[in-house]
């Protein structure tokens, strides 16, 4: 065993247990690390993320990584990382959340669901966690897939859904926070067009069944009236984010997380947006093509009335 690992408490995701990268990563660990995350979904490394070049080293083991396309998001020197820090001003939103000025909360989502080819994957290395909140939360959509009785899963095979890029939370129709907005994006981002994708994704290297529900952006279920396509996606969505599915981390300064993005969602909970909090991230880059773009000549969706 050139690796060994524990379940979280939850369930949800391994504890990689014995890894030490500043030594390095030989090619054995870093197969079983594969194995592990497609097996698991999720990879907890407590303690061990000293560094922005160890955080590279782990990334590696789980494919190529992509940089940001926005050059200003690049940790500076490592193009392949990005620095998520609130320590020289604000990027993004920031949301009252009972009566706190709340920095980074996005709802759950899959990374890319607003694009054709998402990410394989990602992975988090936690330079300096706030004093407050700041937790990263997963759900195994897989397992959320397994629990559906078969009627549902009879239902929703087959079925696309439509998502759109979502900046803010303003584009929620499902689960929306209660929250004030007090500022909003600090940068210009491109626009995307709308795509669909099945409701049910296969998973393009397990072949296990994930529900694909990405509540920041999915909107409808295309060829359903829009009552029966919003009960439809309620019933999925509360389903999913039944607590025996999720796994919440509380961070330490060096954890790092790995996460199968085809196969999970996740959330941030966002922190005070005084509190200053550094997180270095790697982007594992997806090669399967999973939806479509759904923009018509002229702008249209093609699944939008005239
Ligand atoms: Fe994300």
């Amino acid at each position: 065993m050139v690796l060994n690992s524990k379940p979280t408490h939850t369930g949800v995701g391994l504890e990689i247990l014995g890894l030490e990268p500043e030594r390095g990563i030989s090619s054995e660990q870093a197969d079983c690390l594969r194995k592990l995350w497609l097996d698991a979904g999720v990879l907890v490394l407590r303690g061990v993320g000293t560094s922005p070049e160890v955080l590279l080293a782990v990334s590696r083991c789980f494919g190529e990584l992509e940089p940001h396309p926005i050059e200003q998001f690049r940790l500076a020197g490592y193009p392949e990382l990005i620095l998520l820090s609130n320590e020289h001003g604000l990027t993004g939103p920031v949301y009252e959340f009972e009566g706190v000025a709340t920095y980074g909360r996005i709802p759950w989502h899959t990374d890319l669901a607003f694009a054709t080819t998402p990410n394989a994957g990602a992975v988090l290395r936690m330079v300096s966690r706030s004093e407050h909140g700041g937790q990263t939360a997963w759900i195994d959509t897989a397992m959320a897939w397994e629990a559906l009785d078969t009627e549902l899963k009879r239902r929703i095979d087959g079925l696309e859904a439509k998502y759109i890029f979502s900046p803010d939370l303003e584009g929620m129709r499902f689960n929306k926070p209660e929250g004030r907005l007090l500022s909003g994006m600090q940068h210009q981002l491109p626009d995307y067009p709308p795509v669909a994708h099945p409701l049910v994704w296969v998973h393009p290297e397990t072949g296990r069944h994930v529900l694909n529900l990405s509540t920041l952006n999915i909107q409808s279920i295309l060829g359903l009236e829009e009552d029966d396509s919003d009960a439809l996606i309620q019933t999925l969505i509360d389903h999913t984010l039944q607590p025996r599915f999720q796994y919440t981390h509380e961070w330490q300064n060096n954890d790092i997380i790995v996460w199968d993005n085809y196969r999970t969602m996740h959330m941030a909970w966002g922190h005070p947006a005084n509190e200053t909090r550094i997180v270095q991230r790697s982007t594992i880059r997806g090669t399967t093509k999973m939806g479509r773009e759904l923009t018509a000549p002229g702008g249209r969706a093609p699944d939008e009335p005239l």
